[in-house]
């Protein structure tokens, strides 16, 4: 169940300092749950669909904790957060790359992943946008941020899809 997956974070997310932004949260997964369980931390919902952004805003108004933000996360200002959450944003390696600009040095970004999920790949394009894989939970990818974002980073737009660091 959604709910379930979402919740599965919290533990995990709580034990990471600073502000949350959950990138690509759609319908609001994981975000809202954790900003529900989690209210002294401010959670930040960024969606690149301006149609599920009008859905998530009726949440906001609800959760005094939870922002809006529409928009990509390529575009947004540099390492705001402590932490970004990502479930089913996308291919990890790509989901990494998008996640870490947005995070300051020192924070973390957890990928909700499946049993599959490569995570050599996770680390190898991780190490290239100052980031670094540590232990993480069954069902987790959590990546710390080891230093600025490197010159260069966020590419355009399109860019880590199509030539993805790993
Ligand atoms: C498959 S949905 C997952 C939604 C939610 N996290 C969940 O687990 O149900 C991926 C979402 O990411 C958004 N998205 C894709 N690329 C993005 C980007 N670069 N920045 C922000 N949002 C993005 C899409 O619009 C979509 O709503």
């Amino acid at each position: 169940m959604l709910l379930d997956d979402a919740l599965a974070g919290v533990e995990l997310v709580r034990s990471l300092e600073g502000p949350i932004v959950d990138v690509g949260s759609g319908g609001g997964t994981p975000g809202i749950p954790l900003a529900s369980v989690l209210p002294d931390r401010t959670v930040t919902l960024l969606e690149a669909e301006r149609r599920k952004t009008e859905f998530l805003e009726h949440w906001a108004d609800e959760l005094p904790n939870l922002d809006v933000v529409w928009g990509r996360a390529e575009e947004q200002p540099l390492e705001q957060f402590g932490v970004a959450v990502a479930k089913a944003l996308a291919h990890p390696p790509v989901a990494v790359e998008w996640c870490l600009p947005l995070v300051a040095e020192g924070g973390a970004v957890v990928l909700w992943v499946g049993p599959s999920a490569d995570r050599q790949a996770i680390a190898t394009a991780a190490a290239k946008i100052a980031g670094e894989p540590t232990e993480s939970p069954a069902g987790f990818a959590v990546i710390r941020k080891t230093g600025p974002t490197p010159p260069g980073f966020p590419r355009r737009p399109g860019i880590a899809k199509k030539r993805p660091l790993a």
